[in-house]
């Protein structure tokens, strides 16, 4: 009677610390009790293909393995779940996890007020036409993995964290999450540039963009267009194609350097006097890896084109040359047919033999053959 009272005791006083929080896995809410099941999905009515499987042993490793599910996933509140309006936000406040500097709750909330304000910033559903084109948080961002495999720790130096903090789970935690920062595991400068080109090289899109934006009586820049097709003749992607990391890539030009990881989310027009592609800072900007750059310097275009409405001139310089290219080749081919016919009509014949060459004697006496 005794053992079965302790038991319930126990078990209702763990229950009331999970719902308390503060017993506190990767899945206390338990949504993995159905959400385990591979083949967990379905065919919406539009036909879009939904996959509702979390794989655990993934899940634990990413960044956001210690977030509950309901903490970003704050619209689930019954079962059967209700229909989804708006989903994920990343401006949610997790209610799981402190800030440990700040003892608040954590949240991107710094993040998201530098991108709601920047040239892409949106809610996460689009508002309107025009937001539509514009990235949220997770066109850019997964959910990534700290570590691919925890055997890949570093054993020499979490073997020292263990003498003191003796709890494995704590070490290898903590180091994942520091050593990810410390490693650098942001994009490369050819994958910045890839992200960018997934929207600013769609053509037709673009088109379609400014006709909407013009419609709305605003404007956007000269090079919107053709910001990626142009970046792609610049001598910067040029070496940065091969690999070579120190040239300029989107972002370097884009976002301010001081607190990178902050203002690459506060990427503004070249028209606000605050962006570092206004012309007031432009000189600025080139100087970080350009030490001498002067207003002269600004001259060569980091978006260069040869399109008639962009650079008139270098259009009509590379047309003049066109033609006068075609015209010299031209000329070069004619030459030979001429030549070639008048050989022959001097009875020269072109043999192959022995090498090549033009043989036998001119029965007209106009031998052009030197031995
Ligand atoms: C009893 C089983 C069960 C549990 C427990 C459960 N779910 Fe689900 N969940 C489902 C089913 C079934 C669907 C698919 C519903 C549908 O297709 O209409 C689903 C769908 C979802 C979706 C997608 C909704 C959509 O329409 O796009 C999300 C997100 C989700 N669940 C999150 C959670 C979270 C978070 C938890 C834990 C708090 C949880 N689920 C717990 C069964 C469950
Ligand atoms: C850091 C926030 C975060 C956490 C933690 C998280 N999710 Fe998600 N989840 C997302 C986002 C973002 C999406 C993409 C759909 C969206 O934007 O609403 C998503 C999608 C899903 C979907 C598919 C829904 C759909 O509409 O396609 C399911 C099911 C799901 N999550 C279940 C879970 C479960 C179960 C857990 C806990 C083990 C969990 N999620 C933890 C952010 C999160
Ligand atoms: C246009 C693409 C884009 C959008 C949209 C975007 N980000 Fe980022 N974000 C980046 C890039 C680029 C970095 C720098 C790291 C890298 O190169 O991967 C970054 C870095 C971060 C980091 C730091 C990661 C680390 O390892 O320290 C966080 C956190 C983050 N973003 C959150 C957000 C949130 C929240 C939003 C939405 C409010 C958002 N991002 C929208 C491109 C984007
Ligand atoms: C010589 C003992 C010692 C070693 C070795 C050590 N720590 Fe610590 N660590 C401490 C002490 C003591 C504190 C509390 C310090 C304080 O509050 O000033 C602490 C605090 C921390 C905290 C902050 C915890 C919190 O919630 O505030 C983290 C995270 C941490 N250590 C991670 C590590 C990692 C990762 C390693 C290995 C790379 C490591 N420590 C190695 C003694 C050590
Ligand atoms: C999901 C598509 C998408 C991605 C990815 C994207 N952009 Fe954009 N970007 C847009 C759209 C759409 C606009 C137009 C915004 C508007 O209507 O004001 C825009 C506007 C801009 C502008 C300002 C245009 C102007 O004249 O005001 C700049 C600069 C810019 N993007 C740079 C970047 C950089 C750098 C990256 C990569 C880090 C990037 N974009 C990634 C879609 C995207
Ligand atoms: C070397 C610096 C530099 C690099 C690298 C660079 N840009 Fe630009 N970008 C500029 C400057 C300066 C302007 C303003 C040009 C003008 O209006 O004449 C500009 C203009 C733009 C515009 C038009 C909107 C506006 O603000 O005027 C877009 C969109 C854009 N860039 C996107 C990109 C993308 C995407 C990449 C990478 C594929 C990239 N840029 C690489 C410097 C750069
Ligand atoms: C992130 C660093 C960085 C930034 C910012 C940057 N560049 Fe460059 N740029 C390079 C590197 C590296 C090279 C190639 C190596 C070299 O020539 O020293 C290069 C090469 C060039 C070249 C061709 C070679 C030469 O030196 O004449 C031009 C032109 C150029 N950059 C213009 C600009 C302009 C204009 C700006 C500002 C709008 C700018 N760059 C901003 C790093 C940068």
């Amino acid at each position: 009677m005794k053992l079965r009272y302790g038991i319930t005791v126990l078990l209702c006083g763990w229950i009331f610390l999970i719902l308390a929080g503060y017993v506190h896995g990767a899945d206390d809410e338990n949504c993995l009790m159905c959400h385990k099941y591979i083949k967990m999905g379905r065919v919406t009515k539009d036909g879009e293909r939904k996959y509702y499987y979390v794989d655990e042993s993934i899940f634990s490793k990413t960044v956001h393995n210690r977030v509950r599910c309901r903490d970003c996933h704050n619209y689930i509140d019954r079962l059967p779940h209700d229909p989804v309006k708006v989903g994920v936000t990343c401006n949610t406040e997790c209610h799981s996890i402190q800030n440990p500097s700040t003892k608040k709750k954590f949240n991107h909330k710094n993040i998201y007020e530098v991108y709601r304000k920047s040239v892409h910033g949106r809610d996460k559903v689009a508002k309107n036409e025009r937001d539509k084109d514009k990235p949220y948080c997770i066109f850019c961002h997964t959910n990534p993995v700290y570590i691919p495999d925890e055997k890949e720790l570093p054993k020499e130096i979490t073997e020292r964290c263990l003498v003191c903090h003796k709890d494995r789970r704590f070490v290898n935690h903590r180091y994942a999450h520091t050593g990810r920062r410390i490693k650098k595991v942001g994009r490369s400068p050819k994958e910045i540039v890839e992200l960018c080109s997934i929207c600013h090289e769609r053509e037709e899109m673009l088109h379609e963009h400014l006709k909407i934006v013009e419609e709305e009586g605003g404007e956007l820049g000269k090079k919107f267009l053709y910001a990626s097709e142009s970046y792609k003749e610049s001598f910067h992607w040029k070496v940065i194609k091969f690999g070579f990391k120190e040239a300029a890539n989107c972002l370097d030009c884009h976002a301010e350097k001081d607190n990178y990881y902050l203002a690459v989310h506060d990427i503004r027009s070249s028209r606000d006097p605050g962006s570092t592609t206004h012309r007031g800072n432009r000189v600025r900007t080139c100087r970080r890896c350009h030490e001498n750059a002067d207003e002269n310097f600004l001259e060569i275009d980091p978006h260069p084109t040869a399109r008639k409405d962009d650079n008139p001139l270098v259009y009509w310089v590379e047309h003049v040359y066109g033609l006068v290219g075609d015209g010299v080749t031209l000329a070069l081919i004619g030459l030979m047919i001429l030549e070639t016919i008048g050989r022959r009509r001097d009875g020269v014949a072109w043999v192959l033999r022995k090498g090549s060459s033009w043989r036998r004697k001119s029965p007209r006496g106009r031998d052009r053959i030197y031995l």
